[in-house]
């Protein structure tokens, strides 16, 4: 138990150092890897449903300021599916791989989502995305 403590914490303190700019080459969408300006431009893909931003609200979708790090279902005020709500309970956390998992196909990723999105199935889109959703801590 106390070693497992101990893994955890060191994911905990490598996930938080790659956001603080430090190389985590574990991390395969590390957000270093993409280019943030490119992923403003795909970012347009979203912005129907969501806002990004530090007054950002909820609209179809849940606000995505501070998503990176954060665990699924936060967003104040925003009604989210029942399934969203039972990966919420499971502990889903929004890290670079768990949102580039569900970008890459939602319905997929979390059955019965209402985020009505196909996808986004390129990889360098999602890795620039997730580098522009990261500069909104
Ligand atoms: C047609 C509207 C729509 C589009 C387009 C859309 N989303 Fe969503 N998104 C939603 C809805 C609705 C939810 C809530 C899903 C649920 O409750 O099942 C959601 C949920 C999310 C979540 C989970 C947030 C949380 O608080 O748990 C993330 C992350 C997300 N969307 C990212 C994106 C990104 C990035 C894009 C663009 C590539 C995108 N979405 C495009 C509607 C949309």
């Amino acid at each position: 138990m106390a070693s497992r403590l101990g893994v955890l914490t060191a994911a905990v303190v490598v996930f938080g150092g790659a956001f603080a700019g430090v190389v985590a080459p574990a991390l395969a969408l590390d957000p270093a890897a993409g280019d943030p300006a490119a992923g403003e431009k795909v970012f347009r893909k979203c912005q129907a449903c969501h806002a990004i931003g530090p007054d950002a609200k909820s609209k179809a979708g849940p606000a995505l300021t501070g998503v990176i790090g954060r665990p699924a279902g936060k967003a104040e005020g925003f009604s989210y599916s029942a399934a969203m709500s039972k990966e919420a309970e499971a502990g889903l956390i929004w890290t670079p791989d768990k949102i580039g998992e569900f970008l890459t196909n939602p319905k997929g990723f979390v059955p019965g989502t209402k985020m009505t999105f196909a996808g986004l199935r390129k990889d360098q889109e999602r890795a620039d995305l997730i580098a522009y959703l990261a500069t909104f801590p």
